[in-house]
C-alpha cells in the first residue's frame, strides 16, 4: 500500500471541478500537489482556496496541447517537490454536436460537427493527456519515483450521442492504462509505475453545469443514485487507487449505477 502522505500529485485542469476536489482530497492527506491548468485566474484562485489545507500546494500555467508547457510542467514538479508520484492529467473539454443533424420535416441535413469541434476536443482530451503522461512518466523513471498515473475516462466512452469527439476522446483513455501497463511490465517497472483511468458518470462539476440540461435532466432520470456524483468521492476512488497497488491496468467506474442505453 501507498501512503499518500508526502506523495507528489500532478493535476491538470485543477481549476476545474475534479481536478481541484483531488487537489483538496491530496492536501487533506498531508500530500504536495502542482496544481496545472491553462485558466491563469482559476489557478490562483484555486491556490488561494487550498492553501493552508495541510500538505503543499504549488500552482503552474499550463496548455496542456503545448509539448514545451507539458514538459516544463514535469520539470517543475521535479524541482519544487523532487519527485511525481501521481499524474492526474484531469483537463478536459465537451464540444457537443451531432455528427449531421437533419431537419425533423424534410430529413434533410441541416448541420453538421465542425472540423474544428472534433479536433479541439481530440487536442486537449487525448494528445494533451499523452504529453503529460509522457513528460511526467519520463521524469518518474529517471527520479526513481513510485507511484500511479490515474487518467480519466468517462462513461460516455462507451457511446453517447451528440459526443462523438468526447466519446472517442474518452475511449482513448479506457485503452491507455492497457497499453501502458504493458509497456511498463516489459520494461520491468510495472511493480513502480501503475497505470489505471477512472470513468465518472455525472460529476457536479462546471464542465456538467454547461451541458444542456433538460438532457441532463433525463439522464438524471436514469441514475440509480438519483443524483450527480460528487467530485470528492470521484477524488476518494483516485485516492484508494493510489493507495492499492493491486489496482493496475484497467477502469474503475463511478456512475451510481447509471447504464446508458440505446439511444445515448
Ligand atoms: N464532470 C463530469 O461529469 C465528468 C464525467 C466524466 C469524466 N470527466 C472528465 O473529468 C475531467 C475534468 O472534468 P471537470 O468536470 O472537472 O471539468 P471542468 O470543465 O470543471 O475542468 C476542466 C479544466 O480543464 C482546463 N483546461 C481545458 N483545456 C485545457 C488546456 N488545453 N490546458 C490546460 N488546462 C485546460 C479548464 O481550464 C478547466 O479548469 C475531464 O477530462 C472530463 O472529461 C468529467
Amino acid at each position: 500500500m501507498l501512503e499518500i502522505k508526502d506523495a507528489v500529485a500532478v493535476i491538470t485542469g485543477g481549476s476545474g471541478g475534479i481536478g481541484k476536489a483531488l487537489a483538496r482530497y491530496w492536501l487533506e492527506n498531508q500530500g504536495r500537489v502542482v496544481l496545472a491548468d491553462m485558466a491563469e485566474t482559476g489557478l490562483e484562485a484555486a491556490r488561494r482556496e487550498l492553501e493552508g489545507l495541510g500538505g503543499e500546494v504549488a500552482t503552474f500555467r499550463c496548455d496542456v496541447t503545448s509539448e514545451v508547457d507539458s514538459g516544463n510542467l514535469a520539470d517543475y514538479a521535479i524541482e519544487r517537490f523532487g519527485a511525481i508520484n501521481l499524474v492526474a492529467p484531469f483537463a478536459g473539454i465537451i464540444q457537443d454536436a451531432l455528427l449531421v443533424n437533419t431537419d425533423r420535416e424534410t430529413g434533410m441535413v441541416t448541420g453538421k460537427m465542425s472540423l474544428s469541434a472534433f479536433q479541439k476536443v481530440l487536442d486537449v482530451n487525448v494528445t494533451g493527456v499523452f504529453l503529460t503522461v509522457r513528460e511526467c512518466v519520463e521524469r518518474m523513471i529517471n527520479n526513481k519515483c513510485k507511484g500511479l498515473v490515474c487518467l480519466v475516462s468517462s462513461v460516455n466512452s462507451l457511446g453517447a450521442a451528440g459526443q462523438l469527439n468526447y466519446s472517442s476522446s474518452k475511449a482513448a483513455m479506457a485503452v491507455m492504462p492497457k497499453v501502458l501497463t504493458a509497456e511498463f511490465f516489459r520494461r520491468g517497472i510495472a511493480d513502480r509505475i501503475r497505470c489505471v483511468a477512472i470513468a465518472p458518470g455525472f460529476v457536479g462539476t462546471p464542465m456538467v453545469a454547461s451541458m444542456n440540461q433538460n438532457a441532463l435532466s433525463k439522464i438524471l432520470d436514469q441514475v440509480p443514485l438519483g443524483r450527480l456524483i460528487e467530485p470528492r468521492e470521484v477524488s476518494s476512488l483516485v485516492g484508494e487507487l493510489f493507495r492499492n497497488e493491486a489496482m493496475a491496468g484497467d477502469v474503475y467506474y463511478i456512475h451510481g449505477g447509471l447504464r446508458i442505453g440505446s439511444r445515448g
